[in-house]
């Protein structure tokens, strides 16, 4: 019975250390103005009621310890009731408390509503597929996948669809999370207000591979940002060796374009992502596999013994793998 006692509080103890240690607690690692102010909202509220748990549960104990039933003591304790004064003030403060708690939360809520409108956003279509993410920046003319790059400071204007089943929109250390619904259009906002990269996690059930769809928010400099855009902007740069030119005689000519895009070939295909600057990201499939030589072999050979129940239900037979793998690392 012990042992249970002290395995049980050990847990406990262990589960409050870890929920310190992770990278994406916005309470507190807020990286944004929203996740600040939804940090500031949250400590004060655990404080206030950290005060009056002690002071509740403080009374208890006492109560429990000073008028516990005595050796000698027969029949029913002295009987009081309606005291005019203490009820009042245990009606007062609950509700002195929740008052603040309203105005303090209203405040919140009015300041993360909408970003300040003096500084110009970046507008980007999040499209949630079964397992990845979308990202469609309309102004810019780029589409990629997985990973979202936004510069520093400046609100991003999030607009919201589903391809297929409901998801949800996740960026714990930037912001709270909105639902991604097929047939109707969502609106959100972020900003990152230091540079670094941000993971996400689609927040709602969507099916088997549902804890396989995440993605990354990766903010970098109003400097950076452009050269990123000019870079997505350009097609990739033409297959120079024979392998890479075979390679890309397999992917265009091959059952790839049916779902994929590369810009400056004849693949338009929307069904997956966007591959025209496939190695320009580090992680693939939902931002879970980082892009390298031997994941992405494994990919071409097995997509379901990596992520099962995916839509990509090709198996590239092993005579082809090299030289697609030399082609698709061209995608810069
Ligand atoms: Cu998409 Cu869960």
């Amino acid at each position: 019975m012990k042992s249970t006692k002290i395995t049980l509080a050990s847990l406990f103890i262990l589960t409050l250390l870890s929920s310190c240690g992770a990278s994406t607690d916005f309470i507190s690692n807020p990286a944004s103005q929203i996740t600040s102010q939804q940090s500031n909202l949250f400590r004060i509220l655990l404080s206030m009621a950290a005060v009056v748990f002690v002071i509740v549960e403080g009374g208890i104990i006492f109560a429990v310890l000073r008028f516990r039933r005595k050796k000698d003591d027969s029949g029913e304790p002295k009987q009081v009731h309606g005291n005019v004064p203490l009820e009042i003030i245990w009606t007062a403060i609950p509700v002195l408390l929740v008052v603040i708690l309203f105005i303090l939360t209203i405040t919140t809520m009015n300041g993360i509503a909408a970003p300040p409108s003096s500084i110009a956003d970046i507008r980007v279509n999040v499209v949630g597929h079964q397992w990845w993410w979308e990202f469609d920046y309309p102004d810019q003319k780029i589409t990629t996948a997985d990973e979202l790059v936004i510069p520093v400071g400046r609100p991003v204007q999030i607009i919201l669809t589903s391809m297929d089943v409901v998801h949800s929109f996740w960026v714990p250390e930037l912001a709270g999370k909105t639902d991604v619904v097929p047939g109707q259009t969502n609106r959100m906002w972020l900003t990152a207000d230091h540079p670094g990269t941000f993971e996400g996690q689609c927040a709602e059930f969507c099916g088997i591979e549902h804890a396989l769809m995440r993605m990354r928010i990766i903010a970098v400099s109003g400097a950076d940002f452009e050269t990123w855009v000019k870079g997505q902007q350009n097609p990739p740069p033409a297959p120079q060796s024979d392998l890479e030119i075979q390679g890309q005689k397999l992917v265009v000519a091959g059952v790839c374009a049916a779902c994929h895009t590369i810009d400056g070939t004849t693949m338009k295909g929307k069904v997956g992502p966007n591959l025209t600057h496939l190695f320009s990201r580090d992680t693939f499939a939902g931002a879970v596999f980082p892009l390298n030589d031997a994941n992405l072999s494994a990919w071409l050979k097995d997509t379901q013994a990596m992520k099962p129940g995916n839509l990509m239900a090709i198996k590239v037979p092993d005579s082809q793998i090299q030289a697609i793998l030399a082609y698709l690392k061209t995608l810069k």
